[in-house]
């Protein structure tokens, strides 16, 4: 069975994941007003995938936090380009030139269940290549005007099914659609 590829991620209401700079400074700010312990059901939803496959700007950018965050879970990073993996993650680390298809193929062979899929051009080719299943999108009270946009040009519509909505008394507001190709 196909794996189920799911989206977790948080984007201002205008739709950006970061500046164009890949400056998060607005994602940790609001980070400041979000109460002790609230953590948006991301370890339930870390708990529940078996793998990340995320962008070659969004590794490098989690490269700059200095802790690397996803503890032993297993990582692909897609690049069309050499691909420098520090020997101390190189274990869990690995480095894909796939495209959506080829790499779910492979994983669905290894009988892989649920990849967390991050990075907004990623996220577009798996939308674009009619791949992602589910997608948890955490609104972020504020317009940047401009940076990365979480979703880009498609080539059709694509229609989403509302699964849940919900409020947090920061002023986040956590949608989560199941996609319907
Ligand atoms: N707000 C949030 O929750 C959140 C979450 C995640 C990321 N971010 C931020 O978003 C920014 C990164 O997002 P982004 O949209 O710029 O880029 P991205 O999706 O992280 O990376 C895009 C790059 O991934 C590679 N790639 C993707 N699919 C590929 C495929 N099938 N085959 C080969 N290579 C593939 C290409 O690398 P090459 O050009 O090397 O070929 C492409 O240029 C960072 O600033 C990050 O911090 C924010």
């Amino acid at each position: 069975m196909k794996p189920t590829v799911s989206v977790y991620i948080a984007t201002s209401l205008d739709g950006f994941i970061a500046r164009e700079n890949d400056d998060l400074d607005w994602l940790d700010a609001a980070g400041q007003t979000v109460p002790k312990g609230e953590d948006f059901g991301y370890a339930a939803f870390m708990s529940s995938v078996d793998l990340l496959v995320m962008g070659r700007y969004t590794y490098e950018k989690v490269l700059t936090f200095g802790e690397w965050p996803y503890q032993d879970k297993r990582v692909i990073v897609l690049s069309g380009r050499p691909l420098e993996i520090p020997p101390s993650l190189s274990h869990r680390v690995s480095h894909s030139s796939e495209s959506p298809q080829q790499l779910c193929q492979r994983l669905e062979q290894e009988g892989v269940g649920r990849i967390y899929l991050d990075g907004g051009v990623t996220i577009q080719r798996f939308l674009a290549a009619g791949l992602v299943d589910d997608m948890i999108i955490t609104l972020i009270p504020i317009l940047l005007g401009s940076g990365k946009p979480l979703f880009g040009s498609l080539a059709a519509d694509i229609s989403l099914k509302l699964v849940a909505a919900k409020p947090f008394d920061c002023g986040f507001v956590q949608i989560t659609y199941a996609v319907q190709y």
